[in-house]
């Protein structure tokens, strides 16, 4: 496995958040973790790439145990981080955007920017644009290529689809498919979009309360499994 996590538990202060989460993630897979608002799928993130501390269990990655390393650490050993509502630099251009992904990300890689341009041309068209100018669709865009440049080997992606069209929504689900396919690049998402869900994941964890209730394996991706667990 590329990734196993277990036992994961992490708090807020004093409040326990995640309680045990236990996965798995091969090379070269995408899998989503779902499940409603709360239910702690963020901070899953956020302790995959360190940015918060895990109390208790272990993450390894290709057979490393990371549970303590720093995001850095983490970032160059291959596993890039794109965080729920995107966070791109706003007032810095978006080549500028995509320079520094260069600098933070796994800096043995070559770059790829112009690779980054061809995944998403709307980036090269408006590379000297703020990228607080872009529609949401676009800096979601920019976010991901930001991290693709750093040539990662696992990416971590929280709701890709929020605030984005949904012909963007699909583009991106194509655009990573591809990413996989070609790179070799796996994937680990949230996702509480029915329709992304059902484009991009081979495999599901279903969170609910800090936990993994549920997965649902590769071949029972459907839209009445996934709807069940996300209530909609
Ligand atoms: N910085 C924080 N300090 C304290 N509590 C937090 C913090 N961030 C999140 N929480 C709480 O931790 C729990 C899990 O939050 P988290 O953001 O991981 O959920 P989520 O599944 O990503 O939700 P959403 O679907 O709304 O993005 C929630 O009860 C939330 O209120
Ligand atoms: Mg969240």
């Amino acid at each position: 496995m590329m990734l196993e996590v277990s036992g994961l538990s992490a708090r807020y202060g004093a409040t326990p958040v995640l309680r045990g989460i236990d996965l798995a993630v091969g090379e070269r897979e995408i899998v989503a973790v779902i499940g409603r608002n709360g239910v702690g799928k963020t901070t899953t993130m956020r302790c995959l790439i360190g940015l918060l501390r895990a109390s208790a269990g272990s993450i390894r990655y290709r057979g490393r145990d990371i549970t303590q390393l720093s995001p850095d650490d983490r970032a160059r050993l291959g596993i890039g981080y794109i965080p729920q509502g995107r966070d791109v630099f706003p007032r810095m251009t978006v080549q500028e955007n995509l320079v520094v992904g260069e600098l933070i990300g796994a800096s043995r890689r070559q770059s790829r920017l112009d690779l980054v341009f061809e995944y998403f041309p709307i980036l090269k068209e408006r590379r000297r644009q703020m990228a607080g100018t872009l529609s949401g669709g676009e800096q979601q865009q920019l976010a991901i290529g930001r991290v693709l440049i750093g040539g990662p080997d696992l990416i971590l992606l929280d709701e890709p689809s929020e605030g984005v069209q949904p012909s963007i929504v699909k583009l991106i689900c194509r655009v990573l498919r591809t990413i996989r396919d070609d790179l070799g690049t796996t994937v680990i998402f949230v996702e509480q979009n029915l329709d992304t869900i059902l484009a991009l994941a081979e495999r599901c964890y279903v969170m609910e309360k800090g936990e993994i209730a549920q997965e649902l394996p590769k071949g029972t991706v459907s839209r009445e499994s996934v709807r069940n667990h996300l209530r909609i």
